[in-house]
């Protein structure tokens, strides 16, 4: 499967997004790799740091790293213009666009809602959320699925355990944050509601 992990604003979680799906992924048979489609190179500074359990490589290099890859998953810069945006979901299987669930996350979003009709597949997941504002995630859900958007059911909460497997350059379940488990478990349930997506349920 090819998972593209894409978005209009800078900072909302791509990157946290594609290094740990492509871990739920690490976890299943074959081989999985992360692609780095950002020229700031997040991801590979991320695999450089420390260790994670998957290929990392950059564009330049992905052509041929994909020839031996099952699960795939690309991580892209912010603000792509809505003709890239359709490119990149036409290139994957399904296109996360991860976002926060304040104003200004949800604007940038629904300021693109026509450029995201044409899209083939698609789904936005609401990341960085405050454990206390967990009822502003629900209505940015019910808001965005009245415009017809896809939203994943679960929602990645803001815990600091994310910002330490950054620095650390592993998965949030290797940071040794009390809630790196908890945090791990957010992400596997999006996998696993990716591969349900996958097979189409
Ligand atoms: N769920 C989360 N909880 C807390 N911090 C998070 C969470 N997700 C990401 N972060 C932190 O927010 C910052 C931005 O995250 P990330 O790099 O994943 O976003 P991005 O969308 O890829 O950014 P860019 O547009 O620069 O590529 C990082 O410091 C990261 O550790
Ligand atoms: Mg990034």
């Amino acid at each position: 499967m090819i998972v593209t992990v894409a978005g209009f604003k800078g900072g909302v979680g791509k990157t946290t997004t594609a290094v740990h799906l492509a871990c739920f992924f690490a976890g299943l048979d074959g081989k999985t790799l992360l692609v780095d489609g950002d020229p700031n190179r997040s991801s590979m500074g991320w695999a450089e740091r420390g260790n994670l359990p998957f290929a990392v490589c950059d564009f330049a290099a992905s052509v041929k790293a994909s020839r031996a890859a099952d699960h795939i998953v690309v991580d892209t810069e912010a603000h792509p213009d809505n003709e890239t945006l359709e490119t990149l979901a036409d290139g994957c299987d399904l296109l996360i666009l991860p976002t926060t669930a304040d104003a200004l996350g949800l604007e940038a979003l629904l300021n693109t809602t026509e450029a995201l009709k044409r899209l083939s597949a698609y789904s936005v997941l609401l990341t960085k959320v405050d454990s206390r504002k967990m009822a502003t995630a629900e209505q940015a859900r019910v808001m965005l699925e009245s415009q017809d958007i896809p939203v994943f059911d679960q929602v990645i909460r803001q815990l600091t355990a994310y910002e330490k497997a950054a620095l650390a350059g592993v998965p949030v379940q290797g940071s040794g944050d009390r809630m790196a488990s908890i945090a791990w478990k957010e992400y596997r349930a999006v996998g696993e509601e990716v591969l349900k997506y996958d097979q189409g349920v």
